[in-house]
């Protein structure tokens, strides 16, 4: 039987957007909720246990509006929380560090890839760990990249700011002269990665600038694709497809409604056109909305 019952999804912004719209152009018929914790945002420069309490407080009031399963749209409460999600809920739940791990390590052939990430990402080596788990022989780089989020909330995905930004974040992973300093391993000159791994749902709003300075030899790769496709195959397994003609799409956030529908027009014109308030209060306390 047809199950019509929205698929939830959270981030902490407008990032998780991007594997929304994958989403979309995957699984038509779904109807969604999306909850941007944009009062809160950024999460990566957090310590993991504050990233894991608003984790659950996003997965709560997405399971209280009767989401048939939970996409966390954000690579760090992926990283950092995903297991305590699954441990505590009874819906199904997908992160974004698996599906993107694997679309790297099927891609590269150099055996050689980057992740760029926010620092608890980063931190957690949760990347490190899927792209090992899929190829032991490949060499992972990660790096963290906090200047990035900041931009694209503010919705500035062009220009000198983002190129200078970009470039700082994206050069030290190509074996050039710039060193990988917070890297486990160090890169060797003139060998850099051809793969590079989108560590943040942000960034594949500056994938252009991303692709322009990574050049030609480097392939670029988000999750937001083979997360859509790991949904997919959820949705299959439990038996939960939507037969909906007309499904319904409502995005919630915890900060300022104008500015999110500002950032959302921006970033993807008129595709996110519902978006309403949300208050979250901390695991245990009351909420409304
Ligand atoms: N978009 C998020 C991620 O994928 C969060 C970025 C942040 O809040 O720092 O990691």
């Amino acid at each position: 039987m047809a199950d019509r019952r929205p698929v939830g999804f959270f981030d902490s912004g407008v990032g998780g957007l991007t594997v929304l719209r994958e989403t979309l152009r995957r699984l038509p018929a779904e109807s969604t909720i999306y909850l941007g914790d944009n009062e809160r945002t950024p999460y990566g420069p957090r310590p993991d246990a504050e990233v894991v309490g608003f984790a659950i407080e996003c997965v709560d009031h997405l399971v209280r509006r009767d989401v048939k399963a939970v996409v966390v749209a954000c690579n760090t409460a992926s990283a950092v929380a995903l297991g305590e999600l699954r441990r505590r809920y009874d819906v199904p739940i997908v992160g974004v560090v698996r599906p993107g791990a694997t679309a790297a390590a099927l891609s590269t052939r150099n055996r050689r890839v980057g992740v760029i990430a926010t620092q608890a990402t980063v931190r957690s080596r949760a990347y490190f760990t899927a792209i090992k788990d899929e190829n032991p022989f490949i060499e992972v780089y990660e790096h963290a990249t906090p200047e990035l989020v900041p931009l694209v909330e503010a919705g500035l995905l062009a220009g000198p700011e983002v190129e200078a930004a970009v470039a700082r974040s994206v050069r030290p992973l190509l074996g050039g002269p710039e060193p990988l300093t917070d890297a486990v391993f160090p890169i060797r000159a003139g060998e850099g990665i051809d793969t590079l791994l989108l560590g943040c749902t942000h960034y594949p709003l500056l994938q252009e600038t991303i692709v322009s300075v990574a050049g030609p030899a480097v392939a670029v790769i988000d999750s937001a694709t083979a997360t859509a496709s790991t949904l997919a195959s959820l949705i299959e397994i439990h038996g939960l497809g939507s037969d909906a003609t007309s499904p319904r799409h409502l995005q919630l956030t915890t900060g300022d409604v104008a500015a999110f529908r500002r950032t959302a027009g921006l970033l993807f014109g008129d595709l996110f056109p519902s978006v309403e308030p949300v208050v979250i209060t901390p695991v245990g306390g009351r909420e409304g909305s």
